[in-house]
């Protein structure tokens, strides 16, 4: 039987996103640990971008690099690929942990997300999102607006566990103490990520992981970031928007956008149709950071399906002479 065109267009589209985060993490490598965020940053947008411009789709970046005015290119709105094949939405984050990055600390990723054209939620006028994150037993079962400790409670019974086993990862800031508080409180313990929360959700949802779930305040854009991935691993996940002050709620106000609210799942991004690509900055959990052997360039990354709910992870040997 021949392949249906769109299935392939998909399956095509996944493995040419790779590349793009895999040059991300290329061009951001002899940056890691040097201590310039901005630098590394940099080279990772301009990678990102010209590998995006070679590929068959007409991707609009719904979460990008900010607005145009301050970012020069990926920024939101943009269109890019070639403009052939596949209409999606897109949420880039050439690095997710610039600061983690430019300190040589681990768990840097470079991310790109994708799904059907119209689907994605623009909430990037207001910075922060409060997320839930678990994975498959948490579906039907957590809800942001019961307690922490129900939640935990509610979810050890779903994955046949007890609440004093759970991991429950939670991003380190003074705007998250009252969340660490309630998680130990309850009996569970925390896994406090110094940055990079999008690594964070995505562990909480996949089922091997020793993450249970991923808490707390972090950024909105990660969040729709992370969202996809979730999706794709038939996770749970829910957000609420966090204001840090009346501008962030006017602007909301004018994108449509609901405070004192719980984003389901599918308001979030409202397709089975995601993809979730990361490429390794530096070593974590998820994918192993980029790394130089001899004359090849190492790099891992991880490529999440939403139709199939496939999970493959790529080994990608380049030659260091073409690229360093
Ligand atoms: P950067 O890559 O921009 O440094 O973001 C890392 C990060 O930790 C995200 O993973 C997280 O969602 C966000 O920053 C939280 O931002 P803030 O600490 O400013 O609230």
């Amino acid at each position: 039987m021949a392949p249906d065109s769109e299935l392939v267009a998909d399956r095509n589209l996944a493995m040419e996103l790779v590349r793009a985060t895999e040059a991300a993490a290329i061009r951001a490598f002899p940056l890691i640990g040097k201590g310039d965020k901005n630098a590394a940053d940099g080279a990772a947008v301009d990678a990102m971008r010209a590998f995006l411009g070679t590929v068959d789709f007409e991707g609009l970046v719904v979460i990008g690099e900010g607005e145009k005015d301050n970012a020069p290119m990926l920024f939101n709105g943009e269109i890019v690929g070639t403009g052939h094949g596949p209409k999606v939405d897109i949420a880039v984050d050439p690095i997710d942990g610039t600061s983690l990055t430019a300190a040589g600390r681990m768990n840097a990723i470079s991310v790109i997300a994708v799904s059907d054209r119209g689907t994605m939620l623009d909430a990037s006028s207001v910075y922060r999102m409060q997320k839930f994150v678990t994975g498959e037993p948490g579906v039907g079962v957590c809800d942001m607006s019961m307690s922490i400790k129900d939640n935990l409670t509610e979810y050890a019974r779903a994955a046949k566990k007890d609440v004093t086993e759970l991991l429950v990862a939670v991003l380190d800031r003074d705007y998250n103490e009252d969340v660490i508080d309630e998680v130990r409180s309850a009996g569970a313990a925390t896994r406090l990520l110094r940055d990079g929360d999008v690594a964070g959700g995505i562990q909480a949802a996949r089922s091997e992981s020793r993450i249970d779930m991923c808490i707390g305040k972090g950024g909105s854009p990660e969040g729709i970031v992370t969202a996809c991935g979730v999706r794709a691993l038939g996770g749970f996940m829910q957000g609420k928007l966090a204001p840090r002050d009346e501008s962030e709620i006017a602007a909301g106000n004018k994108a449509g956008l609901k405070f004192d609210y719980v984003y389901q799942m599918d308001e979030l991004v409202n397709s089975d149709n995601t993809f979730f690509v990361a490429t390794g900055v530096t070593d974590g959990p998820l994918v192993s950071g980029v790394r130089k052997k001899g004359s090849l360039i190492l790099a891992e990354s991880i490529v999440i399906r939403g139709k199939t709910g496939t999970v493959r992870k790529i080994f990608a040997e380049y030659q260091a002479a073409r690229w360093l």
